[in-house]
């Protein structure tokens, strides 16, 4: 065992044991107080069991701000190693831009400490390989942030899972959406000296698919749970001028089990609904903007009980409540890694395909 090793498991085991003799969650370090940081802070409103012990920004306003709402003061950093050493932290948030998330991941991880990592794993698929491996070899709980999952993509999934459409094959999905939030951090890429809100710079953001669309990729991919076996691309920058990043997108995938997705995205349309539909051998599956129809296979929509569609604020409630119940148990959450690759190679899958004017294939992913 080398000292690295053996200081992690030193902090693992402090960090378990507290939990396990007090049974109670333990103490949480939150790292990036930014426009994100407020939906976290809102759920943690509906959880008193939530004890937020240390916050980590490089704006030290932002963790006086984010201090000023808690009820006990956390202890503040400015830098996250220091936050990873606080013996009272004993899982961590991370919710910075993306190109931080590998690096603090691992760390993370590494200080023994239970991981909710926001979306994405990692800005390529070597990062999330990596973040996904240390989790495994670290025995720590890692959920990756995608709350849609517990929330609105939720009752979708229960409702094909429950069997109302037989079994899917054919899936068909448009998201639309507007711009960027402009009010978040900028990135200069130290290669070119150029400088954008961290989402428009490729090597910050990932790819605008990877930081949108792998919300409903998770979804799709826990409704189709099969691996990728081949995916297509095209897509550019159609509307805003001078951006590293797509604002358009179409993308198709076969998986093994031989169902097929098709995907568009438009991120100069707000307002525009999006739309997915899902095709069964027994009916098929309509959400326009949220709302659900299910079709009988003679095209009349056919009454099957709803699935509760719980929003933004309950989702992240019930995220938190199976990060706890996931340490506590040491069980796997239901936004596992696992889930979180399947979506990322969508949307590695594509940039490499648009970006490499070719077919992706599972063999692309070694
Ligand atoms: N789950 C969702 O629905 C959802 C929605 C929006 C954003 N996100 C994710 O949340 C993350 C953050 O997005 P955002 O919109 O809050 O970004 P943001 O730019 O508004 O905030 C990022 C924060 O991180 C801080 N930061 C940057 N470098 C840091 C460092 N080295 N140490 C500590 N703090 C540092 C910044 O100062 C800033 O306060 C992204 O990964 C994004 O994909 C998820």
């Amino acid at each position: 065992m080398t000292r690295r090793d053996f200081t992690a498991t030193l902090a693992a085991l402090s960090a378990y044991n507290l939990n396990a003799q007090t049974g109670e969650t333990p103490g949480i370090g939150f790292i990036g107080l930014g426009a994100r940081s407020k939906a976290h802070f809102q759920a943690f409103k509906e959880l008193p069991q939530a004890h937020i012990v240390a916050l980590c920004d490089l704006q030290s306003a932002r963790i006086e701000e984010t201090n000023a709402g808690l009820p006990s003061k956390a202890v503040g950093y400015t830098d996250y190693h220091e936050l990873l050493h606080d013996r009272n932290v004993g899982a961590v948030v991370i919710a910075t831009p993306n190109y931080l998330h590998y690096q603090m991941a691992l760390d993370t991880m590494r200080a023994g400490k239970d991981l909710l990592l926001e979306k994405p794993m990692g800005i390529n698929y070597e990062q999330a390989k990596a973040i996904r491996a240390e989790a495994a070899r670290s025995g720590r709980v890692l959920l990756v942030g995608m709350q849609r999952l517990y929330g609105s993509d939720g009752a979708m999934i229960g409702m094909v899972q429950r069997g109302d459409i037989g079994q899917p094959k054919v899936i068909n999905a448009s998201e639309y959406r507007g711009d960027w939030n402009p009010r978040t951090t900028m990135y200069t890429d130290p290669a070119t000296g150029k400088t954008g809100i961290w989402r428009v710079m490729k090597k910050a953001v990932g790819s605008s698919e990877l930081e949108f669309c792998v919300h409903l990729y998770a979804a799709l991919c826990k409704i189709v749970d099969s691996p990728l076996v081949r995916l297509t691309a095209t897509g550019g920058d159609f509307y805003y001028p001078n951006r590293e990043t797509r604002d358009a997108s179409s993308t198709i995938v076969d998986f093994q089990n031989n169902m097929r997705l098709s995907h568009n995205y438009v991120m100069f349309s707000p307002g525009c609904p999006t739309v997915i539909d899902i095709f069964g051998d027994k009916g098929s599956l309509s959400r326009v903007n949220g709302k659900i129809t299910v079709y009988a296979e003679d095209g009349k929509p056919k009454d099957v009980p709803p699935m509760p569609e719980r929003p933004e604020t309950e989702a992240m409630v019930e995220m938190y409540k199976d990060f706890f119940e996931c340490i506590r148990t040491r069980r796997t959450p239901l936004a596992n890694a696992d889930l979180a690759m399947a979506a990322s190679k969508i949307a590695f899958g594509l940039d490499m395909s648009i970006l490499q004017k070719k077919t992706i294939t599972a063999a692309d992913f070694v």
